[in-house]
This record gives structure tokens, sequence and C-alpha cells, in this order.
């Protein structure tokens, strides 16, 4: 059997750019919560997870291009690669498959971490900075720099 550790929130996740930081304790709350879930639980739970990730990875996106971040096409592209991992495995779920579901669940825990402190901590550091020198955004539609403290 496939050891796998669980995965808690704590302070130790946090990046320093609080929009950001807000989406990964609940993305970090819904893979928990898949851990723990039972087979009749998890496509849904699944299909939730897939919404909050898409829509998580598509504010990060649109930070990255809109304040032109240098480093964000393999930023971007990784997020791609867990959407499709995603979308193949509930696919699979959906015809009884529940052991692939539990193996991309492990997966997410693995990956999570080491994408938080490559990428998104890089991009955390960055919109910071945009958000504290002065220097302007260019296109701030849709984002809600204002809305946290
Ligand atoms: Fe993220
Ligand atoms: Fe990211």
């Amino acid at each position: 059997m496939m050891e796998s550790h669980s995965l808690n929130w704590s302070d130790e996740w946090l990046l320093g750019y609080t929009p950001m930081d807000q989406e990964h304790e609940e993305f970090v709350k819904q893979i928990a919560c898949m851990q723990q879930a039972n087979e009749t639980e998890l496509l849904g739970l699944l299909d939730s997870f897939y919404l909050l990730a898409k829509q998580h990875f598509e504010a990060e996106n649109n930070w990255m291009t809109q304040t032109q971040f240098p480093p964000r096409d393999c930023h971007i592209d990784e997020h791609n690669a867990v959407l499709r991992s995603i979308e193949e495995v509930r696919q699979l779920l959906s015809v009884g498959r529940v052991d692939v579901a539990r193996s991309l669940v492990a997966e997410l825990v693995n990956w999570f971490p080491g994408h938080a402190t490559h990428l998104d901590s890089a991009l955390a550091h960055w919109m910071f900075k945009q958000k504290n020198d002065g220097k302007p955004v260019v296109i701030r539609r849709g984002l809600n720099f204002e809305k946290t403290s």
C-alpha cells in the first residue's frame, strides 16, 4: 500500500501575497478532504477541486500575464498539465477507477509543496513588489488588490 502523508494547512505555507495565500489555504483544505474521502464522496469532491484549481490557476496566470512576470511560461504550463491530469482522472473515476483517483490525490499532495515553494513564491514576491513599490500595474481589471489587507 502506498504511503501518503496527510496535507495540513499551516502558516508555513504563507507566501506573503494575501489573495494567493487565501486561495492556497482553500486549495490545501480541499486536497486534504479528498485524502479523507470515501469512494462515494470522491467524484463530487474531485469536481469541486477541479473548479477551484481552474479558477486559482487562471488567477495566477492573469497576474503573470498582466504584470509581464518574466518566467511565466513554465509556470502556466505546469498549471495546464495539472488541469489535464484532473480531467483525465475525472473520466476514469466516473467509470469506477477509484484507484486512479487515489493516486492523483497522492500526487497532488506531493506536487503542491514544490510548486508553491519554487513557482508560486516567486510570483507572490513579484506581486507584492508590484503592489508596494508604487510601480503601476498596467491592467487591474478583475483583480482585487484593494480588498485585502
Ligand atoms: Fe498557486
Ligand atoms: Fe501556481
